[in-house]
């Protein structure tokens, strides 16, 4: 058998902004990943820059209509404390936020219908009346016209995960809803001008390396302008509990695919990642990362919006961990982005 070198594939991609399913397995099986990672580290300095944008996300509210299988606030979870913000609050913990240099606010909840179409266009408001500032929404399926109206209120990015590009395992996973209606969605807003985000999970039951390729090649297709990329981790609270975790290097490799494949996406260092091994926090940024996202609500909400298994650390203010998270950035010899890092068009 002729042995291809990881390089020319590599290589490959970069110059045609093309791969096959094959080539994304050869490089995800390989054991050594080096080149891929220069390679996306290269791509991610020409295209991105050194900046790196500082997202801060308000996880206003855990109730949620949808019982997916993985998640630990799904409806089915009754443990679970729920809690929601106010617009006042909302509001006002972005307004520190800002006034401490962010200027990207990330809206995020469970899909949760308490908030209808005019109080979500309220905070959308209110927030970008405070000068220089992206809003991203991530609250989940929703209708079009609600899209739209957000859309025209200012909000300017939309994130929405795809979770896998496997139909089967979707509708498996996502009993209240389907993949289809998922796509649906992802098209309209990227219809209505959103700079449209979506992303998967690594280590899904019954995942293969296929299914990884497709989930990149699904992230071409949508032409995303971000896209977040994590691994599994179970909760004890859901269905799939006491599953494995998805492997840090797969997920790192599928960044680094995605970067030298799509080149153009803002992409995220995952909490996901980081709560297997703070090392990979920096892993992330050399395979072709260039955000981070650090949360924003009061700690005793962070702890209820419980997702997957994440030990809370030490209390610190939105004002300290935003120095901290600046003193990181530089330490690792990058910059800190001053804008609100709207989408890389190529
Ligand atoms: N492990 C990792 N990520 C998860 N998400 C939900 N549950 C888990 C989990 N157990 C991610 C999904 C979803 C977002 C709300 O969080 O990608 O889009």
């Amino acid at each position: 058998m002729i042995k291809i070198s990881s390089n020319k594939i590599i290589d490959k991609i970069i110059n045609s902004s093309r791969a096959t399913i094959e080539e994304i397995v050869y490089l995800l099986e390989a054991d050594n990943s080096q080149e891929l990672f220069e390679a996306a580290d290269r791509v991610r300095h020409d295209i991105c820059g050194d900046a790196i944008h500082i997202r801060g996300i308000i996880e206003f509210s855990n109730h949620c209509r949808c019982s997916c299988l993985y998640c630990g606030i799904n409806n089915r979870n009754k443990k679970l404390v729920r809690y929601r913000l106010t617009t006042d609050e909302i509001v006002s913990i972005a307004k520190e936020a800002y006034d401490v240099g962010y200027k990207s606010i990330v809206l995020q909840s469970g899909e949760d219908m308490h908030y209808d179409a005019d109080i979500v266009s309220s905070i959308i408001k209110s927030i970008k009346s405070f000068g220089d500032v992206g809003v991203t929404l991530s609250v989940g399926e929703r209708d079009y016209e609600e899209y739209k109206q957000w859309k025209k209120d200012g909000a300017d990015r939309f994130l929405l995960k795809h979770e896998t590009a496997d139909e089967n395992t979707y509708n498996y996973l996502h009993p209240h809803s389907s993949f289809k209606r998922r796509l649906e969605c992802l098209h309209q807003l990227n219809e209505l001008g959103y700079q449209t985000g979506s992303g998967f999970m690594i280590g899904l039951p019954d995942q293969t390396l296929e299914t990884l390729a497709k989930d990149i090649l699904l992230l071409q297709e949508l032409d995303v302008a971000m896209a977040g990329i994590g691994l599994f981790i179970a909760h004890d609270e859901t269905e799939l509990k006491g599953y494995p975790s998805g492997s840090s290097l797969l997920t790192l490799k599928c960044l680094a695919i995605t970067r030298i494949l799509l080149k153009r996406p803002h992409l995220p260092t995952t909490t996901s990642l980081e709560v297997k091994d703070f090392n990979n926090r920096h892993n992330a940024f050399s395979t072709g990362a260039n955000v981070i996202m650090k949360k924003l609500e009061p700690y005793k909400y962070r702890k209820l919006y419980d997702i997957y298994p994440n030990p809370t650390i030490k209390e610190k203010t939105i004002l300290e961990e935003r120095k901290e998270v600046e003193d990181y950035i530089n330490k690792i010899g990058r910059y800190v982005s001053k804008t609100p890092g709207h989408a890389i068009v190529i």
